[in-house]
C-alpha cells in the first residue's frame, strides 16, 4: 500500500527514491494508493500510478483521496483525529481493500 501526501501536484521525492530501489521486489504485486492533501491528492495519485503501471505492480482500480481541511493543514500540529477527519472516506478505502485482497488471493 502506497500512502502519499500531494505537494504541487506531485508526491514526494523520497517516496520516487524508495520506489526506485526497491521496484524489484514489488514487481508484479498488486498495489493500492491511497493519496491525502487538502484536495484529496488525485493528481498524484495518477502520477503514482503510472509509474507503478511502468515497474509492473498491479495498482487497484480504487484509489482512495483522502481530504484534510485546510485549517488541519495550516495548524500543522501533526497529529488528527483520523477516524473523524477522514469518517466519510471509510467505504472507499474499504472498497480498495476489498480488491487488494482479491488481486492478492488470485
Ligand atoms: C507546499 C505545499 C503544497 C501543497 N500542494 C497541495 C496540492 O497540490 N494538492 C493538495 O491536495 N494538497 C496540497 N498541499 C497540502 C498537503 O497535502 C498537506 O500539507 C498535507 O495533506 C498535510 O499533511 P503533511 O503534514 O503530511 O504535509 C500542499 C501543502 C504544501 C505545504
Amino acid at each position: 500500500m502506497f500512502v502519499t501526501p500531494q505537494y504541487n501536484w506531485g508526491y514526494p521525492a523520497a517516496l520516487k527514491n524508495a520506489i526506485d530501489h526497491l521496484y524489484r521486489e514489488w514487481a508484479d504485486k498488486p498495489a493500492v494508493i491511497v493519496s491525502y492533501g487538502g484536495h484529496g491528492g488525485g493528481k498524484c495519485g495518477a502520477q503514482l500510478r503510472e509509474v507503478l503501471a511502468g515497474l509492473k505492480l498491479r495498482t487497484v482500480a480504487t484509489c482512495p483521496e483522502l481530504t484534510l481541511p485546510r485549517t488541519l493543514i495550516e495548524a500543522n500540529t501533526g497529529e488528527i483525529d483520523a477516524i473523524e477527519v477522514f469518517a466519510t472516506h471509510v467505504d472507499t478505502v474499504r472498497e480498495a481493500l476489498a480488491e487488494l485482497a482479491t488481486a492478492l488471493a488470485a
